[in-house]
């Protein structure tokens, strides 16, 4: 696990915006997770800048989102579904019909989240998957609880979160309950993980999550089996790890050293 500690959210987005950048111009048929969320609104950004100056395209990628709510009518404005297409996928040269969610207004959740699962196999499975992190250590909407062995399925969201995203909705009633999301078991699939966190609310998160013991308690944690995850960080986020993290450049310089052997 390399773990970078930036100055901003800004300088977060940049650095992981190398990285996609990297991986869809080695693999231009790669498949890439998307999170939602406030956390990775800089990456995209970048990589909407970066596809306008020519510097990647994303035409031959497939792309899917780690989760969504049920309960929205199809294309509510705060569907992820829709979420990623207005901060994303609607301003790159991505096929709209290559960009997949979980259908969670399909008639049987069960059946949707298997031929999510069934898609994103057919696909080659995931390249790299962008994540964001809870309060409460979620990847995806995998809560506190959730197997690190589960695959997509429907799921309930916790108190926390509901709060959390209150902000997206009119009001907390509003906030969906459930949401369909892929399991820790489908995230940990993927072949690169990129784990994105900014501002000190995500502090003890990220602190528990990389540094504390494995625990279903804090789903984050469970990407300590993983073996290839970047963690993008600013300050404030790292703010309570004891143990890791560098900034980029002497993470460069370990790199350097690494290769000379
Ligand atoms: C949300 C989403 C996650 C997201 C996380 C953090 O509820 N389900 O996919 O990564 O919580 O969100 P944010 O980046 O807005 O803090």
């Amino acid at each position: 696990m390399e773990v970078v500690i930036a100055k901003s959210s800004k300088e977060i987005g940049k650095q992981a915006a190398d990285l996609v950048v990297a991986q869809v111009s080695q693999k231009p048929y790669s498949v890439l997770g998307l999170a939602t969320g406030a956390s990775p609104l800089f990456l995209y950004s970048q990589l909407i800048d970066r596809y306008r100056r020519n510097a990647v395209s994303f035409a031959h990628t497939t792309m899917f989102l780690v989760d969504e709510y049920v309960g929205l009518p199809r294309g509510h404005v705060q569907s992820y579904r829709a979420f990623i297409r207005r901060v994303f996928t609607d301003h790159i040269d991505v096929p709209s019909s290559a960009v997949h969610s979980p259908d969670a207004n399909a008639a049987d959740w069960n059946v949707a989240c298997e031929e999510y699962e069934a898609a994103m196999e057919h696909a080659g499975g995931i390249d790299l998957q962008v994540l964001g992190i809870g309060r409460n250590g979620h990847i995806g909407f995998n809560e506190p609880g959730s197997s690190f062995a589960s695959r997509t399925h429907l799921t309930a969201l916790a108190e926390k979160t509901r709060c959390d995203n209150a902000q997206y909705f009119s009001e907390k009633s509003k906030v969906p309950t459930h949401a369909l999301t892929q399991g820790i078991g489908t995230i940990l699939a993927a072949r690169h993980i990129v784990l994105m966190a900014s501002g000190a609310k995500k502090s003890r998160a990220i602190a528990l999550a990389l540094e504390g013991p494995m625990t279903a308690m804090v789903p984050a944690s469970a990407l300590q089996l993983h073996p290839h995850v970047t963690v993008f960080v600013d300050d404030e986020a790292g703010g309570e790890l004891q143990h890791f993290g560098c900034h980029k450049d002497v993470a460069l310089k370990i790199d350097a050293f690494d290769n000379a052997g």
